[in-house]
C-alpha cells in the first residue's frame, strides 16, 4: 500500500476534495490523508510515497522537511529544492531563453537596505541608479511588483516617475520588479498538471475576485490557444513544475507570460468555480496515483526541470543569447589552513509586508 500526503495550511476545499477522490476510486495498492508530522529527524524516511505541497512557501519548516522527506524518496510535487531557488524575474529570463514572450522587465535593488547590512555593503551597486535608462526602456504605465510574492501582494500600477518612486518608499525590503505594462484583448489562467494536462481558463482580472473566471460558452481562438498550451507546456518543462499555472496576457493577438511561478496554485472552489474545480481535483488525483505507483522508495523520485537537467533546453534562434564568457580557473589555495572569510551575516528574512494603499485589485484567496 502507498499513501498519497496533502500537506496544506488554511484552504478548506481542493485538500479535502482530492483525498475524498483518490480515496472514492477504492484502489487496492494507494491511499491518501492529510499528512502528520511530528518529530522530523535528519534522512529519515516518511510513510509517504507523494506529497503534495500546497503549503511550504509559508512555512519554512515545512520546506525543510519537505527536503528531508525527498532525499529518502517522497515524490514531492512541486520539487522543494526548485522552487526554493526559483523566483519571478529568472522565470522571465528562461522565458526568454525559450521564446516565450513576456513584458519587457527590469529588477530593482530593494529600496531599503536588508537588515544588519550598511551602506559599505553595496559597494558594487551604482547609485543613483540609471533611471532615465530604465524608464525609457519600461516606458509608463508600469507595474512594479515583488520578484518573489504572490496573491496580488505589492503589485502596483504606475503611471509615472513620481508615483514610481512613492510606491518604490513603501515596498521596503522587498526586491521588486519594475515591467512594461501589457495593455490586453482578452487574459488567461492555465493550470499545468504533470508537465502534461493542461487547462486554459478566460479569466477577467478586472473584475471582483469571485467573478474573474470566465464561465459559459466562449468563441476562442484555437490558434491562440494552441499557442497558449505550447508556451504553457514549454514553461513547466523547463521549470520542472508538476502543478502550477501560467498567466497570459494577450496584447494583438500575442500571448504574454506575466505570472508562471504559482507552485501552490489557487484551487478554491469558490474561486476557479466548480467545472475548473472538478477538473484540477481529477486530474491532480490522477497524477498523484501515476507518481505514487512509479516511486522507487529511496531513490530520488522528483521532477527536474530541463533547466536544470540541460537535457532539451531549446534556445529560440531569434532570441539566443551570447555564449557565456569561459569562467577563470580558481587557483587552488596554497595553504592547507582554510581561513573562514568575512561573511557579512545573512539578512534575517522578513515577513512579507503587505501593501494594501495601492494595489491594482483586492487581494486574491490567500494560499495559506
Ligand atoms: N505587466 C503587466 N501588464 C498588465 N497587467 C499586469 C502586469 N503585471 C501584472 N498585471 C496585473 O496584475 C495582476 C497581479 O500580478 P501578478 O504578476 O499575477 O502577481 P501575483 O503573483 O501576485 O498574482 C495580474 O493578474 C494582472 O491582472
Ligand atoms: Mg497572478
Amino acid at each position: 500500500m502507498k499513501k498519497i500526503g496533502i500537506l496544506h495550511g488554511m484552504e478548506s476545499t481542493f485538500p479535502q476534495a482530492i483525498i475524498e477522490r483518490i480515496n472514492s476510486l477504492g484502489l487496492k495498492d494507494i491511499k491518501a490523508e492529510s499528512v502528520l508530522i511530528d518529530v522530523v529527524s535528519q534522512s529519515e524516511p516518511t510513510d509517504y510515497a507523494v506529497i503534495i505541497d500546497r503549503i511550504s512557501q509559508d512555512v519554512p519548516f515545512y520546506r525543510a522537511y519537505l527536503k528531508n522527506a525527498a532525499i529518502s524518496g517522497t515524490a514531492v510535487i512541486n520539487n522543494p529544492f526548485w522552487w526554493s531557488a526559483d523566483e519571478k524575474f529568472f522565470n522571465n529570463a528562461l522565458a526568454v531563453k525559450l521564446g516565450v514572450p513576456v513584458p519587457k522587465t527590469v529588477i530593482l535593488p530593494s529600496f531599503e537596505r536588508p537588515a544588519d547590512t550598511t551602506e559599505e555593503s553595496f559597494r558594487n551597486l551604482h547609485f543613483p541608479l540609471s533611471w532615465d535608462t530604465i524608464f525609457a526602456h519600461i516606458g509608463f504605465p508600469a507595474y512594479m511588483k515583488p520578484h518573489s510574492g504572490g496573491g496580488w501582494k505589492s503589485v502596483y500600477k504606475l503611471n509615472n516617475a513620481e508615483e514610481l518612486f512613492k510606491a518604490y518608499h513603501e515596498t521596503a525590503q522587498l526586491v521588486m520588479m519594475l515591467q512594461e505594462e501589457i495593455v490586453f484583448e482578452s487574459y488567461y489562467r492555465c493550470y499545468c498538471i504533470g508537465g502534461k494536462y493542461v487547462r486554459i481558463m478566460q479569466y477577467e482580472p478586472r473584475n471582483p475576485h469571485h467573478l474573474r473566471y470566465v464561465t459559459g460558452e466562449q468563441k476562442q481562438d484555437s490558434k491562440l490557444l494552441k499557442t497558449i498550451e505550447d508556451y504553457v507546456l514549454k514553461l513547466n518543462h523547463a521549470l520542472g513544475y508538476d502543478f502550477n499555472t501560467v498567466e497570459f496576457a494577450v496584447r494583438d493577438g500575442i500571448p504574454y507570460a506575466i505570472d508562471f511561478c504559482n507552485p501552490a496554485p489557487d484551487a478554491d472552489v469558490n474561486s476557479v468555480g466548480q467545472e475548473n474545480f472538478d477538473w484540477v481535483v481529477e486530474t491532480a488525483a490522477n497524477y498523484a496515483i501515476e507518481r505514487a505507483r512509479a516511486q522507487k522508495p529511496g531513490q530520488d523520485n522528483l521532477t527536474w526541470g530541463t533547466y536544470v537537467t540541460k537535457a532539451a533546453l531549446k534556445l529560440s534562434p531569434a532570441v539566443e543569447a551570447p555564449k557565456a564568457p569561459k569562467a577563470e580557473k580558481v587557483a587552488a589555495p596554497k595553504v592547507a589552513k582554510v581561513v573562514a572569510p568575512k561573511a557579512e551575516k545573512a539578512a534575517a528574512p522578513k515577513a512579507e509586508k503587505v501593501t494594501e494603499k495601492k494595489p491594482v485589485a483586492k487581494k486574491a484567496t490567500a494560499k495559506a
